[in-house]
């Protein structure tokens, strides 16, 4: 039990930063706009200046603030936990925009669904921590673990922050 509660709150700064741009984001986009030779946009409207940034120091501060209460044993120190609040929340970001970039360059519509919008953030959050984490953590289980939840939260709380009146599709 101590275990998966270990990887909830390992998790906080991923799903913060994944979660709170639809509140935080708009204005203008990360890519200004530009279209690429295919006529496609790079990352298109779904994706802002705001929201990325909101969205990095969001899941920083919720992860900080889990560092400090909760030290994981992921971790060699609570400072590199700290680091790592920062880099997950900035993976999470970084994945979700190479998400957008992927769904864009397959002809998918911002806004739209794509089968990789629910683990794109996921990886690229897991692959940059890489440096700052014990290797314990990508025991295949834990992994199974993080992919399953993600799998069942994602869409759960696009379809609340739906009916919430934040978002205009439920996906
Ligand atoms: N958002 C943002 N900036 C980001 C990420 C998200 O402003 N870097 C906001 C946008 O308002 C976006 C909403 O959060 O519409 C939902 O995010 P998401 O589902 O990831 O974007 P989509 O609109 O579905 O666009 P895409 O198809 O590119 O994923
Ligand atoms: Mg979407």
């Amino acid at each position: 039990m101590d275990q998966l509660l270990d990887l909830l709150i390992f998790l906080i700064p991923i799903y913060v930063a994944n979660s709170s741009p639809v509140v935080l984001g708009g204005g203008m986009p990360l890519d200004f706009g530009l279209k690429l030779p295919d006529g496609k946009r790079l990352l298109g409207d779904g994706k802002t200046i705001r929201g990325f940034i909101g969205g990095t120091l969001a899941g920083t501060v919720a992860g900080g603030i889990a560092a400090m209460i909760y030290p994981l044993p992921f971790f060699a120190t609570p400072t590199l936990q700290f680091y790592a609040a920062f880099v997950l929340a900035f993976g999470t970001l970084l994945g979700d925009a190479t998400g957008s970039f992927i769904k864009r360059r397959f002809g998918v519509g911002s806004g739209k669904p794509f089968f990789l919008d629910t683990i794109t953030f996921l990886i690229v959050a897991l692959l940059l921590v890489y440096p700052l984490v014990s290797l314990s953590l990508y025991d295949p289980l834990n992994l199974a673990f993080f992919v399953v939840l993600t799998l069942i939260i994602h869409p759960l709380t696009n379809f609340l922050a739906n009916r919430a009146g934040l978002k205009n599709v439920p996906w």
